[in-house]
């Protein structure tokens, strides 16, 4: 049997992650593959407290950070290492890459001390694959406004989300191995046909 994979999803708020899970749940289960579907921040008990105080809570940016690894660490240890080395597939909505994408690009915090805490939480573990979900600032934010409420990051002005957008494609540049950006402004069912390919060809 081959290693269970570590899949995450990334993009700006409104790129359509949440909505494209459901097909990619479709895509595995098809393939018999067993798997757990998680979020950050969030997705253990701990973890979700924080992410309400981190989406609703005024806060100093690097309290913003610190607490977002924070969120991660329970994860890791009690979600995600668990599953991987029982053979379980995980897939998160959301992981550090978006820590470097909203605290380092949105909110100009220092890469190199985002990158002391990645190291410090996961030196030399990393997401077999990531989706990105691109799509303009402009688009998304139409998108959101369906929405009833937003949370705090969903507020930020148009400039924030530039400048999370353009910090995830420059990620995407530096991890072409792992990194496979989506067009997020295709209709629903182009964005799924393109999502089965990728994902079979990481079920070989
Ligand atoms: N490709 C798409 N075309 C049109 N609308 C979309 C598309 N993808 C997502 N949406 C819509 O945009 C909104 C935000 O999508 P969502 O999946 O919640 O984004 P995210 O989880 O990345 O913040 C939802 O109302 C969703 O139905
Ligand atoms: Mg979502």
């Amino acid at each position: 049997m081959s290693k269970a994979k570590f899949i995450t999803l990334e993009g700006i708020d409104g790129a359509g992650k949440s909505t494209q899970l459901s097909c990619i749940e479709a895509c595995l289960k098809a393939r018999g593959i067993a798997f757990l579907l998680t979020r950050e921040p969030g997705g253990t008990q701990l973890g979700e407290k924080l992410r309400s105080i981190l989406l609703h809570e005024h806060m100093h940016p690097e309290t913003e950070a610190l607490l977002m690894f924070a969120a991660r660490a329970e994860h890791l240890s009690g979600v995600i290492m668990p599953a991987l080395n029982e053979g379980t597939w995980v897939v998160s909505d959301r992981f550090t890459d978006a820590s470097f994408a909203y605290q380092g690009g949105g909110r100009g915090l220092d890469y190199a001390r985002l990158a002391a805490l990645e190291q410090w939480l996961h030196e030399g573990f990393q997401p077999d694959l990531t989706l990105l979900f691109d799509v303009p600032v402009e688009v998304a934010r139409e998108r959101l406004k369906k929405n009833a409420a937003l949370d705090r990051f969903e507020h930020e002005e148009e400039a924030f989300f530039n400048r999370v957008r353009d910090a995830y494609l420059d990620r995407a540049k530096r991890f072409p191995q792992r990194f496979r950006v989506i067009d997020s402004s295709l209709p629903l069912d182009s964005i799924k046909k393109k999502l089965e390919e990728i994902i079979s060809t990481i079920c070989l």
